[in-house]
Parts: structure tokens; sequence; C-alpha cells
């Protein structure tokens, strides 16, 4: 039994936090404290097992006994707020970080994984019985630190799983090959941990792992009716292999939602244990069809307790306010621990700094923020959240660039971020003044001007440039149909357009100066596109210096050698952006004044919250 205070938890995601020991720091606790009010569990971040078996530089240890003490200080912690805490405990085997000096790699095989990784040494049964023995100290260890549940990751493409798949596993001895001996080194590793410590186990398995020869519904099926026979308190239902498929791993919002609930659903009825859901479950709504319809005993939510620690306590009603909703974007959380930065989120900017909360101003004033883009609409509502009097002068559409980006068909996820920031400023009391702020609005009526002016497309300049779009040709009213559109510019703004473009048959060719198109994109959306864009036969020119465009003919320079393009019914240009930021100098010396977002250096759309965060809470 799990007995679990309500039916929501925390799954594993990996922070980033750590500061390379393998020991509890006090962001693990920030990060954790926030999120555990209204859940019934909380998953701490993978551990590694031993310090070769990392897959992130920082990750969290539970290899030696020196690191009990700080675990203890972080279940601890949790408990406070009546949630449970579960140690999710995995070994990557070949998917183990090939960049971390001193890592190592074994598998059920000798074969690398096709997207990158190390080579690694096919197991013998001395490995089998280490790896055992790394499971079952590591639980021993969590029971120590009193974690109260272990979760196993026999899922995602890591060691277990690379035993589980027929893709991966390809030996001839009793652990390969058919189903009862791709299933007998996890069950081992099962019963041990079992055996080892009295601590509830749940097995987190892939449904499917969205591969043609892969992890497959009906075998986990089959396995999950065998884990019901074996003292498992649940089964946690995900998708995807992080070596092919990190999409469904990861639930970008790439991949349609519902999948993995419909799989938790497809168990469920053929066992007795309780399921887990998980998989973009980011909305009241999603938690009443996951719970009514799908059935599932618990609910994971993951990045929605990132982008709103509250969550939960919305949902619930226990926290007034409105959720603000996780985009399922990933740029922000996974792009973040994939830098090095650790775990962020693109519309929390509170993550990270969980402890310091928005302090009241000790003296309220009067500002005006000029432009409510992304960064004017978040300076406006922290400012007024501390107290202070604010107007936004805003003459187009509050959200600025960013209600460009729900126009990609993949990407309709990211509507939700305009009308949330709206409906703050609503609750916040900031007043919307719809006009162009002028001098004469400003000085004379405010304590200081925040200048949220937003950036410009920069056009090169190109002989015969005349007519040609930005990202405005993905409005309905704009968009084309079958014709044969070149986009000058191959970062985000330009292969976002093309995919847009895409689905209404128009030819693309894409043209860039140097070599890596969508460079500045967030990893998983960029090869999705890409790969979109190469199967619907896109012309991509690297190293193309435009030249001359005259009538439907470009004439472009490609490595020296002149080139051209023909019958060209549409140009895009997408050659990045340039700040725009008309009002400091008039200003300047009348009132103090903040430049913050694109208008003061360009950046993406996290750049501009956090920015529009940092003023709101300095002034
Ligand atoms: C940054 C990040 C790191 C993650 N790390 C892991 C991991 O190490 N192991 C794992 O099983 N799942 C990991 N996940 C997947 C989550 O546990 C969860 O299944 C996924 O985020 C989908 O749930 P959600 O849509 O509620 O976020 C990670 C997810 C994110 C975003
Ligand atoms: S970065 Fe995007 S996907 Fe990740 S938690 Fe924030 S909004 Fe959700």
């Amino acid at each position: 039994m799990l007995a679990l205070k309500n039916m929501f938890l925390f799954p594993p995601i990996k922070t980033g936090y750590g500061d390379g020991s393998g020991m509890v720091t006090d962001r693990h606790l920030a990060f954790y404290k926030a999120r555990c009010r209204h859940v019934g569990a909380i998953t701490v971040e993978p551990f590694y097992l031993d310090k070769g078996l990392r897959e992130i530089p920082t990750q969290l240890g539970l290899d030696s006994d020196d690191k009990v003490e700080g675990l203890k200080k972080l279940t601890a912690s949790i408990h406070a707020s009546g949630a449970k805490v579960i140690a999710h405990l995995n070994h990557p085997g070949r998917m183990a970080n090939p960049n971390i000096p001193g890592n190592y790699f074994i598998s059920s095989t000798d074969k690398p994984c096709e997207n990158g990784g190390a080579m690694p040494k096919q197991m013998d049964r001395n490995d089998m019985e280490n790896v055992v023995r790394l499971f079952t100290d590591a639980a021993l260890r969590a029971k120590k630190a009193n974690f109260d549940i272990i979760e196993l990751q026999f899922g995602h493409g890591y060691l277990l799983a690379q035993f589980l798949s027929p893709l991966v596993n390809d030996r001839t001895d009793e652990y390969g090959g058919d189903f009862d001996n791709r299933t007998r080194f996890p069950l081992q590793v099962l019963r041990a941990v079992d055996e080892t410590v009295d601590l509830p186990v749940i097995v987190r398995i892939s449904g499917d792992e969205m591969l043609p020869q892969g992890i497959k519904l009906p075998e986990m099926i089959t396995f999950s009716k065998i884990l019901d026979k074996q003292n498992v308190q649940a089964v946690h239902v995900s998708a995807g292999s992080v070596c092919s498929t990190p999409p469904w791993y990861f639930q970008h919002m790439f991949i349609p939602k519902g999948k993995t609930w419909k799989m938790a659903r497809k168990i469920k009825k053929e066992i007795s244990i309780p399921v887990i859901a998980v998989g973009q479950i980011n909305t009241p709504e999603d938690i009443e069809t996951v719970s009514n319809e799908y059935g599932a005993d618990y609910i994971a939510v993951g990045r929605a307790l990132v982008a709103d620690p509250d969550f939960i306590g919305k949902y619930m009603a226990e926290v007034p306010g409105t959720i603000r909703p996780c985009l399922a974007c990933s740029e922000g959380c996974l792009g973040g621990v994939r830098s090095g930065k650790g775990l962020q989120c693109l519309v929390n900017p509170h993550i990270g700094e969980e402890k310091e909360s928005v302090h009241a101003a000790s003296q309220p004033k009067r500002y005006a923020v000029v432009g409510g883009g992304l960064a004017g609409m978040e300076a406006s509502i922290i400012l007024r959240e501390r107290g202070h009097t604010v107007d936004l002068y805003e003459k187009d559409q509050l959200g600025g660039q960013f209600n460009f980006a729900p126009l990609t068909p993949n990407k309709r996820s990211l509507a939700k971020l305009v009308p949330y920031l709206k409906e703050r400023l609503n609750e916040t009391g900031v007043k919307v003044i719809s006009k162009e702020a002028a001098e004469t609005d400003l000085v004379g009526h405010y304590d200081g001007v925040i200048l949220a002016t937003g950036s410009k497309a920069s056009v090169p300049a190109i002989a015969g440039l005349d007519t040609y779009y930005w990202a405005e040709i993905l409005l309905e009213e704009n968009l084309p149909e079958n014709k044969h559109v070149l986009i000058i510019g191959g970062g985000l703004i330009g292969v976002d357009i093309a995919t847009g473009l895409i689905p209404r048959n128009n030819r693309i060719t894409i043209v860039k100066r140097t070599i890596d198109f969508g460079e500045d994109m967030e990893m998983i959306a960029k090869n999705l596109s890409l790969k979109m864009m190469k199967e619907k036969k896109t012309v991509f020119s690297d190293h193309t210096y435009i030249k001359k465009i005259e009538g439907r003919t470009v004439h472009a320079e490609r490595n020296g050698e002149p080139i051209q393009f023909d019958d060209v019914d549409i140009i895009v240009v997408s050659t990045g952006m340039k700040s725009y930021n008309p009002l400091e100098d008039t200003l300047e010396g009348k009132i103090p004044v903040y430049v913050v977002g694109d208008a003061a250096t360009i950046g993406n759309a996290q750049d501009a919250i956090r920015d529009g965060h940092r003023i709101g809470k300095e002034l």
C-alpha cells in the first residue's frame, strides 16, 4: 500500500541542482519544499547508484553512506507537509553520460545507442551481481534516509529496459530472446530489492517505446500482470526511450497528449494493483479526464508543478489564484538541465530561487511600463504585487511577438501563456492603457518608466528585396498555399515559419549563412522540426549569402560560388532581431528609465520573462 494523502505525485525529474558531490544542496531543499505542500508524494530526482553511472555531472547520489545525512534533511522537509518521499533508483546502463569522465557503460548488448552514447560492455553474470548489489545497497540507504517508497526504473531505455527491449537485447543466453528471458534480470533486481528492504516498491515502465521493434504495450501488459504477483505496489506507465524517442520520454509538446493515459488504462484493466498515469497532465481538465475517463489510481504531475508549485493546491482550491500553465515546451526545464544551469522554466522565473519570495516595496511608487510583451507584462505584475501603482502602455496586442509562437502547428500549447499573463494583470490591478506612450504621457506623471518596447526584425540590405514577410505570414489571413517560399535565415523563427507553411503544401527553400539550422532552438523541437522539413523535401542551403532578387529569381553565393533559386513566389526574412527602444534617449535626464527584455538585449521568451521579473523585484 502506498497510502498517500491524495492521488497526486511528483515524478522523477533530474534537476541539475547538485554541486558535483552527489549531496543534497539548498537548491534541492527549496525546490522540493515548494512543491510538496499539496501532493501525496514527491519523487526525488533519480539517484546515481555509482559515481561512474551519472547522467549529468550534478546528479544526486545514493552510492555511499555519507549521502544519507543530507537526504534525511530532505525527506524531513518533505514529510513536514504530509507528503511521502519516493527514492527513484535507476541504472542507466549504456545510457550513462559519455561526456562525464570516469563513467562506465554496460548493457544487455554490446551495441551503443544509435543516436549517440558510448560502446557498452555486454554484461556477464558478475556484472549482473554487481548491478543487483548497487540496487539493494541504494535501497538500504534510501531506507536509512527515511524514504517511504522505492521506485525502480524499468523504462525509458535505461538498463533494465535494455534487457526488456527486443530491439536492444540481442543476447543468446537465458537473459535474451523470448519474453521470459528478457524479463528475467529486471525481475531478479525487483526481487532482490523487495527482499532487502521493507518498503513498498513501484515499478516505472515505458508502456511503449514508440519504436517499430521496441517494447510494445501487449508485452508490457503481460509484464504488469507479473509485477502484480510480485508484491509491487503500483505500476507507473510512461513511454519512450532516452536513446531513440526522447519526445515521448519527456512528453514534449510536439507529441499528442493522452497516449500514455490510454496505455495506463489498458494496463489497469488487466491488473489489481494501482496504476500511475503520467504525461502532460497540466490542466484541471486533464486531471478530471485522467481520473474519471482513464481510471488512473494515481496521477504523476511533473512539469506542471515545475511551472506552478501550487498547481495541485490551486486545482483543489486550497490555494487561491490562477494556475501558471506549463506549456510542455521543455525549453526551460530540459534545456536548463542540459545546459548545466539546472532546471529552469520558461514561464516560471521564480524557479531556483523559491526561498526569495516577492517582498512588498518599502515605498510604493507610480510606474509606467511601456510595451506589453512578455517582459513588460511580467514586470507590471511583479511591481503591482509589491504594492506599486502600474500603468502598462501597449498600442497593439498584449503578448507582443509571443502571439506568433503558437501559430506553428506543433506549438499550439504555447497559446496558454499570454491569456495567463493577461489574467494576472487583471488580478493584480495593473491598468492597461491602449496607446503608444509619448513623452508627455510619462514625464511628470510617474516616478519611473520601464521600457519594454521589444525588438523588430532585422532586415539585411539586399538589392531587390522589396516585398517580404516575417512571422506574420503565419496569420490565417496571410497563410499561402501551394507556393514556393524562400526563407532567408534558418534560426528558430525561420524553422518555425517553415513548419507552419509546410502543412499548406508550400515548397520551402531555407537559406542560412552558417551551417546549423535551428541553432537557437530547444533540442527536441529542433530535431523534430528539421526531420519533418527533410521529409517534406525542404531545400536547405547553408553557407549561403543572398545577393540580389530579380523578379522570381533569387541570386546568392554559396562557398564563393554563384547559385540561384528560381520560381520563388514569396520571400520570408528571419535573419534575427534588433532592439527597438525609441524612448530611452527622449526620456533621458527627465525621469528614471529602466530598459528590459529585447529592448535591452535580444533573448528568448524565457529571458524576457526573467528580465521583467528581475526589474519588478528590484524597484
Ligand atoms: C528536465 C526533465 C528531466 C527528467 N528526468 C527524468 C529521469 O531522469 N527519469 C525519468 O524516468 N523521467 C524523467 N523525466 C520525465 C518525467 O518523470 C515525466 O515522466 C515527464 O516530464 C512527463 O510528465 P509531465 O508532463 O507531468 O512533466 C524528466 C522530465 C524532465 C522535464
Ligand atoms: S519550461 Fe516549458 S515544459 Fe518546462 S516546466 Fe516550464 S513551461 Fe513546462
